[in-house]
């Protein structure tokens, strides 16, 4: 908390002066001075802070001792910064996924991201020029690097290499990157990615914490293989980690969900077989995750029931890891209650009976006879129960007959609204573990079909369904 006094300064400029917050939280100088030394603040002078700060556009993060822009209008201005690695592609799918969900991207490229990617590319997904020169006669007549970094309501860094780090790190300016990020005012995420030796070492560690202490975010890269080909921790985070990290600190939108509990079911169930063998679907998680992070990021305490998947946990999420249709059935009961649940699982409508606790072995008898009994119905089971959520949503994987099908469903398992998607079969997209996904949404009201677009677009459409449907009932019980 040493740096707690310049912060206490900084929201005190912030609300126009001290007499300005005396008068706030109803104080003489000498209290304002005591809660500047002793670095604490009793609980509702926290709360009349950070409600004026919020009126005056800001967002106050005691913790951090942070504050975040908030922008009332308008999607949030995001400069995105990709420095030059192996993981500079990777900037392309998180500009398009950031324009996706309704983000304004400017990009901005290194000269070393050049060798990786094309400015024209960049350029084709935002719809806007891209700038890379620091002396280009044409940018600054057309606008000066300082306007360029101030019109950012957030500065993005990602990919960051341990380069760009040092160099920010140093205050060096001597490209247009760097130079941007000195001159701006906004907040500054860095999602750092490169080789796991880099990454370990103290010099960017060190260069890691000197950023950190000014107040740049940093998105901390992941386990697992890098795009050097090594295996360890400095893989860029997927772009929808990077885009739920930027919608939870950024995003000012008041949200009906904000505070709700919201149940999600995700990935498949494996039925055993035996001690070694399973029966299991193709279903990767992703479109259940991606819902998991927009109810996050609109503020909600998500529970996620995963069967088995490859995926990194929803940060901020709690998360029960369930393998059986039987184990997601009790650990989904015993989250209750919730506001609303959304079963996305690829649940296995059966079980063998009987499995064997140890291999079956291969013999003359001929392969075995596997019998199969019905495993509970999850989403049956939530829109039947005495605390049911509120809002029940499913999901329908369908081959063929997907509307009639979806409908049926939502009437049988009493269910408010089905997701139908087509799956599997030859002259159809794959959906199952694809990263988009063309869906059709069954309410009492009808079906509407949407376009093909990411699961994460998806998810947060859904979300924002979800958003509308609670402000309306919130709507609806203060005129009854
Ligand atoms: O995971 P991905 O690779 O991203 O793929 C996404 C997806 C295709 C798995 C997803 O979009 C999807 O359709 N999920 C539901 C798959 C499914 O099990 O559909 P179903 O028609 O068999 O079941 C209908 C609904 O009942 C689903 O909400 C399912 O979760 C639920 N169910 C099914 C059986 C059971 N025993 N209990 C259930 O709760």
């Amino acid at each position: 908390m040493s740096d707690f006094p310049s912060f206490f300064d900084q929201i005190i400029d912030r609300l126009g002066g001290r007499e300005a917050v005396q008068v706030l939280l109803g104080v003489g100088p000498s209290a304002l001075s005591n809660y500047r030394m002793r670095a604490s603040l009793p609980a509702r002078q926290q709360a009349r802070l950070a409600a004026a700060l919020k009126e005056a556009g800001w967002l106050l993060d005691l913790d951090q001792l942070r504050l975040t822009p908030l922008r009332a209008r308008g999607p949030l201005r995001i400069l995105l910064i990709i420095t030059g690695g192996i993981a500079a592609y990777k900037g392309l799918e998180l500009a398009r996924r950031l324009m996706d969900r309704g983000y304004h991207v400017t990009g901005v490229m290194t000269e070393s991201a050049q060798q990786f990617i094309t400015p024209l590319s960049l350029a084709a997904l935002t719809g806007e020029k891209v700038y890379s020169a620091l002396f280009s006669l044409t940018d600054e007549s057309e606008m000066g690097h300082i306007r360029l970094a101030r019109r950012a309501d957030l500065v993005l860094i990602a990919p960051a290499t341990a380069n760009f780090l040092a160099k920010m790190a140093a205050g060096l300016a001597d490209d247009l990157a760097s130079t941007l990020c000195l001159a701006t005012d906004s907040p500054v995420v860095a999602a750092p990615a490169m080789n796991p030796v880099m990454w370990a070492h103290p010099a960017t560690q060190h260069n890691l914490a000197t950023l950190q202490q000014r107040a740049v975010h940093i998105i901390p890269p992941q386990q697992g293989d890098t795009a050097c080909g090594e295996i360890g921790t400095g893989r860029l985070p997927d772009a929808a980690d990077i885009i739920s990290y930027v919608d939870r600190q950024f995003s000012c939108r008041e949200s009906a969900l904000s505070g709700r509990h919201i149940l999600v079911t995700s990935g498949p169930t494996y039925e055993p077989v035996d001690s070694v063998r399973y029966i299991a679907n193709h279903s990767s998680g992703k479109q259940g995750h991606a819902l998991a992070m927009a109810c996050l990021a609109r503020g909600a305490q998500v529970t996620l029931v995963s069967g088995p998947v490859q995926l990194a946990d929803p940060p901020g999420a709690r998360v029960i890891r369930v393998k059986s249709a039987q184990q997601m059935h009790d650990a989904c009961i015993d989250s209750l209650p919730a506001d609303a649940a959304l079963c996305a699982a690829a649940v296995a409508d059966w079980h063998v009976v009987g499995s064997r606790a140890k291999k079956i072995k291969k013999g003359t008898d001929g392969p075995p006879q596997l019998t199969l009994a019905e495993n509970p119905d999850i989403l049956a089971s939530l829109s039947r129960h005495a605390s049911r959520p509120a809002l029940v949503v499913g999901f329908a994987a369908e081959t063929e007959n997907l509307k009639i099908q979806a409908m049926e469903k939502r009437a049988r398992k009493k269910c408010d609204w089905i997701v139908g998607n087509l799956v599997g079969g030859t002259d159809m997209a794959e959906v199952f573990g694809a990263d988009e996904n063309q869906v059709s949404l069954v309410t009492q009201d009808g079906v509407e079909d949407w376009p093909r677009m990411s699961k994460q677009a998806v998810a947060d459409k859904l979300a924002d369904r979800i958003e509308e449907w609670f402000d309306e009932q919130h709507r609806q019980s203060k005129t009854a």
